[in-house]
């Protein structure tokens, strides 16, 4: 077992891997990507994260047939070569190597990296006692919706929160509309209800959401894609944040305020026992 990049469709030892210092992705952040996981060998929900790779490409302006690239055949490649059974899969498309400028040429060749790595586990007390979140301002740019390697204020502000003593923050509006987590998104429960901020521009349309919502709404939890307060937000009965890296973790405060009773509750609980349990996990 062991961690492996590939580039351009060619697989090498990770610590091996090289990209040239001109890639924009490197110079401009010119590029947008996926992370998906594999639990026992099987990448999860591929074809979503496939089909939102292209919206991103496109939302660039990354003059780029996704299919045309073979990628599900490279990534089950790389997690069967890695060996790990649980893999983190990241994967990035830059626009390619030029002479650095701000405006591209439509001649560039994109750049393809991926790299294979065991999952990482999560912490179980995470799960079992739930997570403290702080709110905090939106710094980021006006297109949250394109999975954008230009990450810096998700750094900046996950950084933040980390040294303040908090796993992650909930960045809000001026007006207090709760968006996203830095690198999650967010789910209330209210009365039984399942809510979430909806899709538009402001958020990454999660992979991990969407399969959230399809499976309450196959379980009868009614859910609604709306917009929601930082009022309501700490009057919730559940906050939890979700992504494939993840999966769900409970929020058991916000700002220091306990969310309702300050332990982890029965819908997130539900939620999680819908993911494909890891290797680790199910043999333990
Ligand atoms: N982050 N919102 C943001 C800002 C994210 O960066 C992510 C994922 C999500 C959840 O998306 P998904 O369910 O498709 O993973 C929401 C990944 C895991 C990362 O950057 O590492």
């Amino acid at each position: 077992m062991s961690d492996i990049a590939c580039i351009n469709g060619n697989f090498v030892p990770l610590a091996e891997a090289l990209v040239p210092i001109e890639d924009r992705g490197y110079q401009f952040a010119d590029g947008v990507y996926e992370v998906i996981v594999a639990h026992g060998g099987a990448p999860f929900l591929l074809d979503e994260h496939l089909d939102r790779l292209q919206r991103s490409a496109d939302g660039i302006r990354l003059d780029l047939d996704c299919t045309t690239l073979g990628l599900g055949a490279l990534i089950r490649r790389g997690i069967e070569e890695c060996g790990y059974g649980d893999v983190m899969v990241y994967l990035q498309i830059t626009r390619g190597v030029a002479s650095r400028e701000h405006a591209y040429a439509g001649s560039i060749t994109p750049n393809l990296v991926m790299t294979f790595k065991r999952k990482p586990t999560i912490d179980a007390a995470l799960r079992s006692d739930g997570i403290k979140l702080e709110t905090v301002a939106d710094t980021r740019w006006a297109h949250c919706n394109i999975k954008s390697i230009a990450l810096l204020a998700n750094v900046m502000i996950k950084n933040a929160a980390k040294q303040r003593g908090y796993f992650d923050a909930i960045i809000v509006t001026p007006d207090d509309e709760v968006l996203e987590t830095s690198c999650a998104n967010v789910f209330i429960v209210r009365d039984g209800r399942l809510i979430t901020p909806a899709a538009d521009t402001r958020i990454l349309h999660g992979i991990t959401r969407g399969f959230i919502l399809n499976n309450a709404r196959a379980l009868q939890i009614s859910v609604e894609e709306r917009s929601v307060g930082r009022s309501e937000l700490m009057a919730a009965d559940e906050v939890f944040m979700t992504s494939s890296s993840i999966d769900i973790l409970p929020v058991c405060s916000v700002d220091g305020q306990p969310i309702r009773s300050g332990k982890p509750g029965p819908i997130a609980a539900r939620m999680l026992e819908s993911f494909p349990k890891s290797a680790a996990a199910a043999n333990a």
